[in-house]
């Protein structure tokens, strides 16, 4: 890319995923100054957190002129699906500025359930078979439900932070749940249409797109660990640690995802008219060494980025600024050949009803570790809890084990009242290494 004498760089959100982003942009040469939009205590140790919510557009707008912003990374999906790039696409004073996510149109991967089911089957990527019914169709789906064979997979069409999806193990059940979310509009407007979807029985692995539209580059893979409980067990949360790379990942099974799964959906959204400029994230089930799509998002993981990123050995800001101009053609990525586990730090109690404003103790204060923050705030001169998750802490080493060894070191480093996190982030792959070799 050519000399820029003054790259100042705008990140969006406040999340764990946003403080790796601010922990590898600030690792490049090429970033001048970074900000991040309204961040945490951990970006405030690295870059410039300033006070502006993620769907302020207006307000962005002014940070990016004053700033001389030259390149805007968008961490989380809400603004991505409520327009943030048409914000600035039409908007002369700032279309000029190199955005990393997609526009609106794009952003329906992850924002309607039934655009991105409808748009797989367009495009012969391998999926579960699904049915889509609407809110004045409640009869209808019940007589489906009839037909299903259990468990049964429902999913609000919109964004339900993470929730929106039920796996029931009746009929019965998922007859009262649809009621639910179709008549009594359980996740308010995101189940005005329901799907109810083939259940898929395998393991999940997620992978990482990033793409300009023309050209893409695949990501290292990662595997999350949704539940909040050791072993799988317990309520969904927005993942409480993940590994990368993962094991059954193996060159055969990438070349089926390549070729089934990310061609088609590059080409799908070029042939659509998408101008489609940021990360995909594809949510994945292997079945039997067969991959098939379980979901779209239009950005990366929380906590995957925490993993995937330390992963990389590229000049991260080289790649999402020739994302962001369409100009990805012929880079490469290059990955460490190393082991990266991640472990949320959770507040006691989530993801259920926890309590904020926690003193945080144990870490360093100079933010040079892999010790990523998300739900928290300077308070004083403390830093104190302000979210269910609280942090991730990375480990890396040559296996697996080693680097689970070290995600866990860091994490009991740390300490507040109520904290609270898994045991056994990484033990199933562990397992699965040992049977593959024995
Ligand atoms: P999603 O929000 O689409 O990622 O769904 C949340 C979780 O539900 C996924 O991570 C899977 O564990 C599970 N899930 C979603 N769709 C299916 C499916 N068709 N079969 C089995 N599990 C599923
Ligand atoms: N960890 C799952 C997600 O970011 O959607």
């Amino acid at each position: 890319m050519p000399y820029n004498p003054d790259m100042n760089i705008l990140i969006i959100g406040n999340g764990g995923r946003e403080h790796a982003f601010a922990w590898k942009i600030r690792q490049s040469p090429l970033c001048t100054n970074l900000y991040v939009a309204p961040g945490n205590a951990g970006t405030s140790l690295i870059a410039e957190n300033v006070n502006v919510g993620v769907e302020d557009f207006e307000k962005i707008k002014v940070l990016c002129l004053q700033k001389k912003i030259a390149l805007v990374v968008v961490g989380p999906e809400v603004p991505l699906v409520a327009g943030f790039r048409d914000f600035f696409e039409n908007d002369p004073s700032i279309n000029k500025i190199p955005i990393v996510g997609p526009g609106k149109e794009g952003a329906q991967l992850e924002g309607s359930k039934d655009f991105s089911k409808q748009f797989m089957l367009r495009h012969n990527v391998p999926t579960a078979k699904a049915r889509t019914f609407h809110s004045h169709e409640t009869k209808e789906a019940l007589q489906y439900l009839q037909t299903c064979t259990p468990p049964i997979v429902l999913k609000a069409d919109g964004l339900a932070a993470g929730k929106g999806v039920i796996i029931s193990p009746s009929i019965a059940e998922a007859k009262q749940e649809i009621t639910e979310m179709l008549e009594q509009k359980k996740f308010g407007d995101a189940s005005a249409k329901v799907l109810v979807e083939e259940f898929l029985d395998g393991i999940e692995l997620s992978v990482f797109v990033l793409t300009d539209g023309e050209n893409y580059v695949i990501l290292p893979e990662a595997k999350d660990y949704k539940r909040i409980g050791d072993g799988d067990t317990g309520p969904n949360t927005g993942g409480m640690g993940a590994v990368s790379p993962v094991i059954f990942a193996d060159p055969s099974f990438m070349k089926k995802v390549e070729d089934r799964v990310i061609k088609p959906t590059v080409e799908g959204l070029k042939k659509e008219g998408i101008s489609y400029r940021g990360f995909i994230f594809v949510g994945l089930m292997n079945v039997k060494g067969e991959p098939y799509v379980i979901e779209y998002n239009a950005r990366m993981g929380d906590p995957e980025t925490e993993v995937v990123l330390p992963r990389m050995e590229n000049d991260l800001v080289e790649l999402l600024d020739a994302a962001a101009k369409g100009e990805l053609k012929g880079h490469k990525i290059s990955i460490r050949n190393e082991f990266a586990v991640t472990v949320v730090l959770a507040s006691g109690g989530y993801p259920d009803a926890f309590e904020k404003g926690k003193v945080i103790t144990g870490f360093l204060p100079e933010g040079q570790s892999t010790l990523f923050h998300s739900g928290t705030k300077n308070q004083d001169d403390k830093v104190v809890t302000n979210g269910g998750r609280v942090m991730t802490a990375t480990g890396m080493g040559n296996t697996l084990s080693k680097a689970m060894e070290k995600a866990y070191q860091l994490a009991s480093s740390i300490q507040w009242d109520g904290i609270y996190y898994r045991k056994d982030i990484g033990q199933d792959l562990l397992k699965l290494e040992s049977t593959n070799q024995g």
